[in-house]
């Protein structure tokens, strides 16, 4: 596959219009003053882009995974923030439940979900269980009369603040390590369920990110994800899925730092001719395209494997789109900003945010590092 379906371009066009029409424009502004784009992702509710891959007797719009990839980095390209948002609603908080719950489980959480009457979080992180997700602290303990109790605290939960859902991880037995981890869907309004401190983050500054902690919060019985113990392999699958999502926001940083640079080089007279007639600037220019072209191929193909039935080839494709996608997003960013001199550093210009929003797509849903791990084992076992 070397092109698009048609039916998928319909899709990036949509994405394409409604992101430089109506995200692009405020996007400065709201990382500048941090506040959340609730008015954008209301509006990408009612495309149908919170439940992309949700099936339309849930309310979702029953597309594929590629259309996801797709339409996520137009987003992206945009506005990062608005993208991750998106994307955790989508990958980590709707495609478990689809995935691993029960039909009660999918009527009662997944049409809230995928309309944006409700935003999901997902709660895995914590203090000592970033890279080693397997040494979750937060401690389940059975109740008598069934359910669970949970206690622990969980760190830079993206969307935590506006979540009214959490698709939440806690242990067993921590002594066993992944092996006693448990996967819940958790309420916001329920006992115990807190929202901490927002965190004061270097990019993505416009999505929302918090501490959750859970004290003592009941969940009951039928809120168990999947079965009891079978935690950790619901997380790692769900993040399969979520790191294409990154993939595909790494790639709309990417594409924008790279039309930035372009338009400057073209533009930015020095020495008598435009930057863009030295050999130097036409280097950067090359090598940039080149990575995002690759990155992109390489993300689009990981995609059809996702919906494909070849899950182990998949999950390590979707950390190499990853990890192409991710270095991609630097690279582009940091030679935009070189492109553009001393403009580049400044808060004027928008390569600026790039340069910092692309930095935190080599470290969530694992880091390039943790990506590597994945896709060697996939080779030497
Ligand atoms: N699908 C299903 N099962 C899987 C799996 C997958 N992709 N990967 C591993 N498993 C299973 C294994 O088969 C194994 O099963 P058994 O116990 O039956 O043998 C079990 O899970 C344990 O696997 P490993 O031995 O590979 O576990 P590990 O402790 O060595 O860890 C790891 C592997 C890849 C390093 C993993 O810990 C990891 O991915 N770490 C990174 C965590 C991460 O990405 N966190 C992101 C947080 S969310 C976030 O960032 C969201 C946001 O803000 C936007």
């Amino acid at each position: 596959m070397f092109d698009l379906p048609e039916d998928i371009k319909e899709i990036q066009g949509l994405a394409r219009d409604f992101a430089r029409n109506e995200i692009l424009p405020g996007a400065a502004a709201r990382d500048h003053s941090h506040s959340f784009p609730a008015e954008q992702v209301a509006k990408l509710a009612e495309m149908g882009f919170l439940g992309m891959f949700v099936p339309e007797q849930y309310g979702g719009a029953g597309l594929s995974t590629l259309a996801y990839v797709v339409a996520l980095e137009e987003i992206c390209y945009a506005d990062a923030s608005v993208g991750v948002t998106m994307s955790v609603n989508n990958s980590l908080a709707c495609w478990p439940i689809l995935a691993f719950g029960t039909e009660a489980q999918k009527q009662k959480y997944l049409p809230d979900l995928a309309t944006g009457r409700k935003l999901g979080c997902y709660a895995l992180t914590e203090p000592d269980a970033g890279s080693d997700a397997g040494a979750q602290r937060t401690k389940a303990t059975p109740l008598p009369g069934g359910g669970w109790s949970l206690t622990g605290n969980k760190i830079w939960i993206t969307n935590a603040p506006y979540a009214q859902v959490a698709v939440a991880y806690a242990n067993l037995a921590p002594e066993e390590r992944h092996r006693g981890v448990c996967a819940f869907i958790a309420e916001s309004h329920w006992p115990g369920y807190k929202v901490g401190k927002p965190e004061d983050k270097l990019g993505i500054t416009s999505s929302a990110t918090s501490e959750l902690i859970f004290e003592d919060m009941h969940v009951p019985a039928e809120n168990l994800l999947g079965g009891e113990r079978q935690g950790f392999k619901i997380a790692m699958a769900t993040l399969d899925g979520g790191r294409i999502g990154i993939a595909a926001q790494a790639l709309g940083i990417a594409q924008r730092a790279f039309d930035l640079a372009v338009a400057h080089a073209k533009s930015r007279i020095a020495f008598g001719k435009p930057i863009g007639a030295n050999q130097a600037i036409q280097w950067m220019i090359a090598d940039m395209a080149t990575r995002i072209e690759s990155a992109r191929l390489l993300t689009w193909r990981a995609a059809v494997y996702k919906d494909g039935d070849d899950k182990a080839r998949a999950s390590h494709m979707c950390s190499m789109a990853k990890l192409a996608a991710s270095e991609t997003a630097n690279f582009c960013a940091d030679r935009a900003l070189q492109i553009h001199g001393g403009y580049g550093f400044s808060k004027e210009y928008e390569v600026e945010r790039l340069f910092r929003d692309a930095r935190i797509t080599t470290l969530y849903e694992g880091t390039s590092e943790i990506q590597r791990i994945v896709i060697a084992r996939a080779y030497l076992g």
